[in-house]
């Protein structure tokens, strides 16, 4: 694959190539090389420069993996400096495109089985979260009846159609669409299944959303009719499971949780949110390893979260260094990284990464 090009005496790309194939990608558990991740490389005199291609700018190991490739090289003789580029191509769920048109490489939904946990701050500041590694993400409210993205996202309206489709809002590198934007505030939806199921649809499908590496969905609270009729219309990589830190929300969020196994959507792993001394902590924690999943961290109770909420500016843009912003952009990678094991698990291919749209 790589010409072999002797460099008097000095480095040459086999002997890189070699010392690279022993550094492992610490998610997939195969090396480097195997793996097609060494792009560009480049090597003059005894300098090395190459790109680590990552299947996700999320990726929360690149550390690890820098500091592996360094170590590995270091046993190249003759080697001098050594730079090293990132990239990143987010593998693709092919269901998705085949199933709905889009160019969704994968899709994320956000549910628990209970209201008022914080499933809408979560997914606004996940999306956020991912868009500000470099991801292109969208951010699909499926919460048709009570519809809260608009407001977190500091955004009430959305611009005009283009070519007969819906455009979609966007903010903080995050495009997002809404049926608030399709509503006035005070007219009440009082809605039954089909029109819930055309609805999404709609959202889904009559939306320019562009190409996107991830689609995050934020559901409505309990295990209703919108979680089936988005089961039906597209395909899920996965969903997370939000939950309160007291035992009677994990209850309910484990009820959330065997609907979507039913459904055969597989669970990312759970995140505890307002935990603190208020509401306690260990219930999100606990669920995760009761039902053998991810415990993807714990969002501590801030009022900065609430505000960020009410006022249009979520944590992760108000606060960013604070602790629960930074709870959320760990979820952030960890979700991130488990999709991409998952996308790549369910291919036949490992890599090349296969390209969408
Ligand atoms: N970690 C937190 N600290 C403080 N307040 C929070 C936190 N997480 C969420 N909130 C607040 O709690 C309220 C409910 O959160 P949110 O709307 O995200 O929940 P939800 O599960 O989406 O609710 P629903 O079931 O109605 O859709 C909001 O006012 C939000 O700002
Ligand atoms: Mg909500």
């Amino acid at each position: 694959m790589f010409k072999r090009k002797e460099n008097e005496g000095g480095v040459t790309e086999t002997a890189v190539m070699a010392a690279l194939a022993n550094v492992i990608e610490p998610e997939l558990h195969r090396d480097l090389v195997s793996l097609n991740m060494i792009r560009n490389l480049k090597i003059e005199g005894s300098d090395v420069t190459f790109t680590i291609m990552l299947t996700t700018p999320a990726c929360p190991l690149k550390g690890k993996m820098e500091a592996d490739s360094r170590a590995a090289l270091a046993g190249v003789p003759g080697i001098g400096q050594i730079s090293i580029n990132w990239d990143a191509n987010v593998p693709a769920d092919r269901r998705i495109k085949d199933q709905l048109g889009q160019s969704f490489r994968n899709t994320i939904a956000v549910s628990s089985g209970k209201g008022g946990v914080g499933k809408s701050t979560v997914a606004v500041n996940l999306a956020i979260a991912l868009a500000q590694t470099g991801a292109s993400v969208g951010l699909l409210d499926a919460d048709i009846l009570g519809p809260n993205v608009p407001m977190m996202m500091g955004v009430e309206q959305m611009p005009p159609p283009r070519n007969r489709k819906m455009v979609p809002a966007e903010n903080f590198g995050v495009k997002f669409i809404s049926m608030a934007f399709l509503v006035k505030p005070d007219q009440p939806l009082i809605w039954r299944g089909p029109m819930l199921h055309s609805a999404i649809s709609q959202l889904l499908s009559d939306v320019e959303w562009g190409e996107l590496d991830y689609l995050i969905i934020d559901l409505p609270p309990g295990t209703s009719d919108a979680q089936l009729t988005l089961a039906q219309v597209l395909p899920l990589s996965g969903t997370i499971v939000v939950t309160q830190p007291m035992q009677v929300a994990a209850s309910d969020a484990l009820r959330g949780l065997k609907m979507f196994e039913k459904l055969d959507v597989p669970i990312l792993g759970v995140v505890e949110n307002m935990s603190g001394e208020f509401f306690g902590t260990g219930a999100g924690e606990k669920l995760a390893s009761d039902y053998d999943t991810d415990y993807l961290g714990s969002v501590p109770m801030d009022a900065n979260v609430r505000l960020g909420g009410d006022n249009g500016k979520p944590i992760v843009v108000a606060y960013p260094d604070s602790a629960a912003a930074a709870a959320l952009q760990d979820v952030a990678q960890k979700v991130a990284a488990r999709i991409s094991v998952l996308t790549l698990n369910k291919s036949t291919n490992f890599i090349p990464i296969e390209m969408i749209g």
